[in-house]
């Protein structure tokens, strides 16, 4: 059996099936800053990645690593409180498996959140940016190898990733919770190390708004199997060479830290939001 063959993750779904008892609605992947969201789900069910078979664990000691099931506002969701990063040593392959084993799960839209610095200078720390469009020239693609026909088609279109009608309700509730809030392309960078200040640079003349290490791998997986998604950067620091100090995992830390109940509001909302357009 090819190791990334459809039944592959629907076993993963399976079990994590008989543990929640539900079908989620929507698939929320959290990033730096979103993990006290995980802690508001209601009948939680909390599942180690670890337990789950055919699925990876998480090796970033900032992310707790376990899969929640439970409630928002009502509403049946499935929580990924830690997420996979090429910069872990993973394959672009094997990061499919999160947004595989949500559409197994039945999901119907993902939100994907993520830290990332400024590259534009419109945008600051404290900021969300929603994703409009990426850039990913790394040169690797998550649907290298054999195509799994049962997710999607071998030559896939990625002209609209990040799904209109998502964006434009992630817009409409950031403007009603003074959020500021703007569109913007998020460029994609393996890390682990953050830039250097000719890379963002080059990454501003490429048209990149924000840089960040995650959420393009998981984005092209929800578009080659048709699930609507919507990608949001935290905007955590200022890109590299911008300011004077140099980057750090604390700061990126501690600003999305401190933005946790605003973000965590918004995200509920969102949900709910989201959940009623589908
Ligand atoms: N670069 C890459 N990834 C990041 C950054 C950054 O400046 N900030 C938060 N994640």
């Amino acid at each position: 059996m090819y190791r990334f063959e459809h039944g592959f993750f629907e076993e993963s779904a399976q079990y994590v099936r008989e543990k929640s008892g539900e079908t989620p609605r929507i698939a929320l992947m959290l990033g730096s800053g979103l993990g006290a969201l995980a802690d508001a789900v209601e009948n939680a069910v909390r599942i180690p990645y670890s337990e789950i078979p055919n699925f990876l664990v998480s090796t970033n000691p900032a992310h707790a690593g376990e899969l929640v099931c439970g409630r928002i506002s009502g509403i049946p969701v499935v929580c990924m409180s830690g997420r996979f990063h090429y910069y872990e040593g993973y394959d672009y392959e094997q990061l499919t498996c999160s947004v595989r084993l949500f559409h197994d799960l039945g999901a119907r839209a993902a939100v994907l959140t993520n830290a990332a610095g400024a590259v534009n200078r419109m945008l600051q720390p404290g900021d969300l940016m929603i994703i409009r469009d990426h850039i990913n020239l790394v040169g690797a693609s998550p649907m290298r190898g054999p195509n799994v026909d049962e997710y999607g088609e071998r030559f896939f279109d990625a002209s609209q990733i990040y799904t209109p009608q998502l964006r434009r309700i992630a817009l409409r509730i950031a403007s009603q919770q003074k959020l500021r809030a703007k569109e913007g392309v998020y460029y994609f960078m393996p890390g682990p190390h953050y830039e250097t200040p000719a890379e963002i640079r080059a990454i501003r003349v490429l048209g990149g708004d924000a840089v960040g290490m995650s959420t393009v791998p998981e984005a092209l997986t929800a578009a080659h199997c048709g699930m609507p998604v919507l990608g949001i950067s935290v905007i955590t620091n200022m890109a590299a060479g911008i300011e004077a100090r140099p980057l750090s995992d604390e700061d990126v830390r501690r600003t999305s830290g401190a933005l946790s109940d605003k973000l965590c509001r918004y995200v509920t909302v969102l949900t709910e939001q989201i959940a009623a357009s589908l």
